[in-house]
């Protein structure tokens, strides 16, 4: 059996687990955030070499202020611990999204985060925050801009390869798997240029339930799928 080496996830159904629970939308985001660090490690157990979540959309910050402070102070939390997780499990992090609509010191954190694990070896996890896609793809065009006004670079010369370097995944391969968990089946703004020719994989199962069986399902459901990269498979 075949693991794809790299998985992308949107985390969804925090609030509507919690619901179910007769637990305020908060609480549902504290379990998911739990069961991350379960699923980051049972995923690197089973040979996974690439993890990339989605943490925070820059759609999100529509929600409620409650909401988005809670989130926030989870993700200091969350960032904290992953310092020492990262140190222990020999992660490497990197934040994908455009960090300055954060606060200072949560963007500090982050910093540290990836700062520190960055000679790791070991699972090259991608945390997704203030990301979304089209953000994403238009702050790479200023940049690319810029190089070309600056002499850098020539239009002629900006490739496929060159401008995925300009991404906030650069140098890190495109997912084989998109998992959606909880039933939406759509990306909201999830990496729409690295996705191009991912496997996408549904599951009603909502995020905070998540367990590493499902992730071992959605891995058979990948393996028995042809992948044919717009050619025909040989006879
Ligand atoms: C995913 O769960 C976490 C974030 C988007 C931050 P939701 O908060 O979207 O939960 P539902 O989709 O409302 O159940
Ligand atoms: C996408 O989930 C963003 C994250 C998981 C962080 P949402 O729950 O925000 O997406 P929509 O609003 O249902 O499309
Ligand atoms: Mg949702």
């Amino acid at each position: 059996m075949a693991i794809p080496q790299h998985i992308a996830i949107i985390l969804d159904g925090n609030g509507r687990w919690a619901k179910s629970k007769g637990m305020p939308r908060n609480y549902g985001h504290v379990r998911g955030a739990k069961n991350l660090e379960v699923i980051c490690e049972d995923a690197y157990n089973m040979g996974i070499k690439y993890l990339t979540v989605y943490l925070f959309s820059t759609e999100n910050w529509k929600r409620s202020k409650d909401e988005v402070d809670a989130l926030m102070r989870l993700f200091r939390s969350y960032t904290k611990t992953c310092i020492r997780t990262a140190r222990d499990n020999n992660m490497k992090v990197r934040v994908l999204g455009d960090p300055s609509a954060l606060a200072p010191d949560l963007q500090e954190s982050l910093k540290k985060l990836v700062e520190s694990s960055k000679d790791n070896t070991g699972l090259n996890f991608q945390i997704a925050i203030n990301y979304g896609s089209r953000d994403e793809i238009v702050r790479a065009v200023r940049k690319v801009a810029e190089d070309c006004l600056d002499g850098k670079r020539s239009p002629e010369a900006i490739t496929e390869d060159v401008f995925s370097d300009y991404l906030d995944t650069a140098g890190v391969p495109d997912p084989d798997l998109l998992i959606r968990t909880s039933g939406e089946q759509r990306l909201s703004n999830y990496l729409m240029w690295q996705l191009a020719y991912t496997e996408f994989y549904f599951t009603e199962v909502p995020w905070p339930a998540f367990t590493k069986e499902d992730l071992q399902k959605a891995i058979d459901k990948y393996n028995s799928r042809e992948r044919r990269y717009g050619g025909v498979k040989e006879e």
